[in-house]
């Protein structure tokens, strides 16, 4: 069995978010590189007040490199020209930077990534955060909550809130991708709108 390292020794040291970038391109710190077809690291304003942090890349991510490309970006998309926030002046990343899946046919079906994937990618998040060095972090969902704020910090209490860390706030929600799914998506959808109007200040 081969052990993997987790992501800090691929982790350079510098302050060069684009050099970061670069090296996670490279990184095998757990077995996801292995499936999947490139990593997705992080996109948007370098020195963005805040950024929005995801599960992992789908699909549509995998085979782009760039996060929330495919349906629950295009969600959020339409969730931020609703607030009037521009996409652009925020960063977009994930937990975990490559995407998890298992083969079925021809598709390849999403599947959530383990806690020891969540921790071995965590340095990269944490490098991420470090350089951009926003206000506001929001944590899209259950995965990227766990890997904020810890294991036991639970959506379904802290939707809508933020919690003050050392160096920035921390605004929970779903899951762009739960609204898609969810049997009542007109209600779904408004209270994901409602919870980013409230983490982001608006109301
Ligand atoms: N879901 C995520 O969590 N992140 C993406 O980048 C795309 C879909
Ligand atoms: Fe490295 Fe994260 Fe990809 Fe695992 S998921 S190989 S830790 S970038």
């Amino acid at each position: 069995m081969t052990v993997y390292p987790g992501a800090a020794e691929y982790v350079p040291d510098t302050d060069d978010l684009e050099a970061v970038r670069a090296a996670a391109g490279t990184c095998h710190g757990c077995d996801l590189y292995r499936d999947a077809t490139q990593t997705v690291f992080g996109a948007g304003a370098p020195h963005a007040r805040t950024v929005l942090v995801g599960e992992q890349p789908g699909n549509d991510e995998d085979l782009d490199g760039h996060p929330f490309v495919g349906p629950a970006g295009r969600l959020l998309d339409r969730a931020l020209d609703d607030l009037g926030v521009d996409r652009a002046a925020l960063y977009l990343t994930n937990a975990v930077k490559h995407f998890r899946f298992e083969r079925r046919g021809k598709r390849r079906i999403h599947q959530q990534p383990r806690r020891t994937e969540i921790v071995a990618c965590a340095p990269w998040l944490r490098t991420e955060l470090d350089l951009v060095a926003p206000d506001l972090v929001v944590c899209l969902g259950a995965i990227a909550t766990h890997a904020v704020l810890g294991p036991r910090a639970e959506v379904t209490e802290l939707r809508g809130h933020t919690v003050e860390l050392d160096d920035f706030r921390v605004g929970v929600t779903v899951h762009p991708s739960a609204v898609l799914r969810a049997p009542d998506r007109a209600r779904s959808y408004t209270e994901f709108v409602d919870d980013l109007a409230r983490v982001f200040e608006m109301r």
